[in-house]
């Protein structure tokens, strides 16, 4: 199962204006020719720079020509007495009778004066309005650009006759802006920028001596990434990363990658476009796990996830016995060579590859839908390679405190019991391994607010940032004590149980159980490049990229002052919290109830919070 939500295209909703204009109104700007991109009404909340540009002097104008042949004509007696700048603006600038009207009309409207600059050139009134308020000023409607919600504009808007001869032209109007760095609309698209913002990050040079051994590692399964995408990305958004820039593929039992554009899989492209303008020049080592066949669901024996992954960098996997299983299990694994048609006949891959320092994985099941002993072992090989100082971010899941609707024994919630007990995830359980949750810049929010955690309700599918307490696992040692505090200062209304056994039971989560996630990463409205065509996309599916690669950089960092991997950092991070931002708002709905709550400190919602990278790399650098 992946974590990524589907890509969200613009359903194409056609013109609506029932809305009448006022009299004294007249149309201001009006397009002439329909713009087919602008049919999704930008929500009423979110907030626009509005800009109203004052027509110049009139006046002026009409003297500019003397004014020029003045200082440049030979015989004039004004030759070269070229004229300063602040003269030029203040010649032209707009009469104080149109600066006046435009005001009196836009305070008369209900923007309060403290609300209006005056631009450096005096040619520009300008504010900030919410949607609804410049919908109602404008008598219009307001659309975003179906290739780039970034982009909002208008089909026609209107001014009262005394203020439209003032006016120039207002934006948002009808042209679109662009918006590479500006991050005024990150509450509408999270691109990189919008993420060198949030976490106080800057973009990294280009052209950076790396070191050979630190390429980021992304797991992959039945999703493939398509190289056209990720070229038609970087031209758009990260200019500084060449064409033709891709990972490093280690193919994993007949994994292949690339694909063509048309077949280009959304969660492969979502994380390597929000991983490379993170860490490029920095490489990336992609994981493309299991053959076609297997990886698209094909056989009854493809409920896990993992196995054969963690045989192929650890040649000990196969064969080791663990929790009464030994090497790769017939019920729920691949077996190779795949007998099945264009199946990949090679034995099964054994420790052929080396773990990097950091890997990300975006994709996981609930902990029901595989038995305990399949996780524990599983578990054991994460703490192995945390021991080896490999660092593992995990997707702690998009369905709150709940598991997929209709997945677990076709039940609608994904819950457990009577559809009533909270669905922990796997392998984010594991307290081996660090897991990323969820959250969004919400309408009207900028990058200079908190975040909250993210929750998108919709009637088929409610995404919210997987959280919760296992079923499997008990709290670890190193997060004793952030568990302690949660339920001591914001103990959850619901009735518990203990030692994940809930049938004989009227509670609906585990008191005793390892807290997911650990900690979060923006994970809605990512600007994509999928199939040829921009979009957005999200889940936690982001966030463990987001986080990973922050580490990764953290990681370069480490190596170039002589020191080495991490590992296991979330004892670091449980024991300094303050270097991660604590997200305070917002639930993880699932089950039929709200979730629990993100509150101060650790909650099982968001962590301990979303990255501060300034402070997390002053911390990691000050470790041996
Ligand atoms: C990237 O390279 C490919 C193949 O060389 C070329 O066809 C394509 O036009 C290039 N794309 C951009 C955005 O430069
Ligand atoms: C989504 O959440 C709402 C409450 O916000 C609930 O009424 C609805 O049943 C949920 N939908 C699904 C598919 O779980
Ligand atoms: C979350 O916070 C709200 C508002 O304070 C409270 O009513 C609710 O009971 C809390 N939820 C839980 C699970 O404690
Ligand atoms: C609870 O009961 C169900 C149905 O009998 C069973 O499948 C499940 O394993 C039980 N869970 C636990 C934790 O005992
Ligand atoms: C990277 O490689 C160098 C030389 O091969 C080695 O000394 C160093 O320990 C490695 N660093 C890491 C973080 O793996
Ligand atoms: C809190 O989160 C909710 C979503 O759960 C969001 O609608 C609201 O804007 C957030 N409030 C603040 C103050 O960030």
């Amino acid at each position: 199962m992946r974590f990524s939500s589907a890509i969200q295209v613009a359903a194409l909703l056609g013109l609506t204006s029932g809305r009448s204009i006022p009299g004294g109104h007249i149309v201001h700007e009006k397009r002439s020719v329909p713009n087919s991109k602008l049919h999704k009404r930008v929500s009423p909340d979110v907030v626009l720079p509005v800009r109203v540009g004052l027509k110049q002097n009139a006046r002026a104008l009409e003297e500019a020509e003397n004014w020029l042949t003045e200082v440049s004509h030979p015989d004039s007696s004004l030759y070269g007495k070229h004229w300063t700048l602040d003269e030029v603006v203040e010649a032209f600038k707009p009469s104080d009778d149109a600066i006046e009207t435009v005001a009196a009309w836009l305070i008369k409207s209900g923007i309060a004066k403290e609300r209006i600059t005056h631009s450096d050139n005096k040619v520009w009134l300008a504010f900030d309005a919410t949607t609804k308020e410049v919908e109602s000023l404008l008598h219009t409607e307001y659309f975003h650009d179906d290739q780039d919600r970034a982009l909002v504009a208008a089909h026609e808007y209107h001014l009262p006759e005394h203020v439209s001869e003032h006016v120039d032209y207002i934006t948002p109007g009808l042209s679109k802006k662009p918006a590479l760095d500006d991050v005024s609309t990150c509450d509408q698209v999270i691109t990189p920028h919008c993420l060198q913002a949030l976490y106080n990050f800057k973009a990294p040079d280009p052209h950076a001596r790396v070191s050979k051994n630190n390429s980021l590692g992304i797991f992959e399964q039945g999703d493939v990434y398509a190289q056209e995408d990720f070229n038609a990305f970087f031209a758009e958004y990260t200019p500084s990363i060449p064409n033709g820039t891709h990972p490093i593929l280690n193919s994993i039992d007949g994994g292949e990658a690339p694909v063509s554009q048309g077949n280009a899989g959304g969660e492969s492209n979502l994380d390597f476009e929000l991983a490379y303008p993170i860490i490029y020049p920095q490489t990336t080592t992609l994981y493309q796990t299991d053959d076609a066949f297997y990886a698209n669901g094909g056989g009854p024996t493809t409920n896990g996830v993992f196995n054969t992954f963690f045989d192929a960098i650890d040649g000990s996997y196969c064969t080791y016995s663990a929790f009464g299983e030994t090497g790769n299990d017939p019920k729920f694994d691949p077996v190779y060579p795949d007998p099945n048609p264009g199946g990949y006949k090679g034995p099964l891959m054994c420790g052929v590859y080396k773990p990097t320092n950091v890997i990300s994985i975006s994709y996981g099941l609930q902990e029901s839908d595989v038995p305990a002993y399949y996780q524990k072992r599983q578990c054991s090989e994460f703490l192995k390679l945390a021991l080896q100082g490999v660092s593992v971010f995990v997707a702690s899941g998009d369905t709150g405190v709940g598991g997929y609707p209709g997945n677990t024994d076709a039940d609608f919630y994904g819950c457990l019991r009577n559809d009533d007990v909270f669905s922990p995830t796997h392998p984010n359980s594991c307290p081996w391994l660090t897991n990323v949750g969820a959250t969004k810049v919400y309408p009207g929010k900028t990058v200079h607010d908190p975040e909250s955690a993210v929750f998108d309700p919709s009637p088929s599918f409610n995404y919210s940032s997987g959280g919760g307490f296992s079923n499997v696992f008990q709290i670890p040692e190193y997060q004793r004590s952030a568990i302690s505090n949660y339920f001591r200062n914001h103990n959850p209304t619901y009735p518990y149980y203990y030692n994940g056994e809930y049938n004989n039971s009227k509670g609906i989560y585990n008191r005793n159980g390892r807290g997911i996630p650990d900690v979060a990463a923006n994970g809605d409205n990512i600007a994509v490049q999928v199939q040829g065509k921009k979009g957005l996309s999200g889940g936690t599916s982001a966030s463990a990229p987001i986080f990973a690669s922050l580490i990764n950089r953290i990681v370069e960092e480490r190596i170039k002052v002589g020191k080495g991997r991490l590992g296991l950092i979330n004892s670091v991070l449980y024991e300094n919290p303050g270097v991660l931002n604590d997200i305070t708002n917002g639930t993880n709905p699932g089950c039929g109830t709200l979730g629990f709550n993100a509150t101060r400190g650790w909650d099982p919602v968001t962590g301990l919070g979303t990255p501060n990278y300034p402070k997390m790399l002053e911390l990691f650098l000050s470790l041996p």
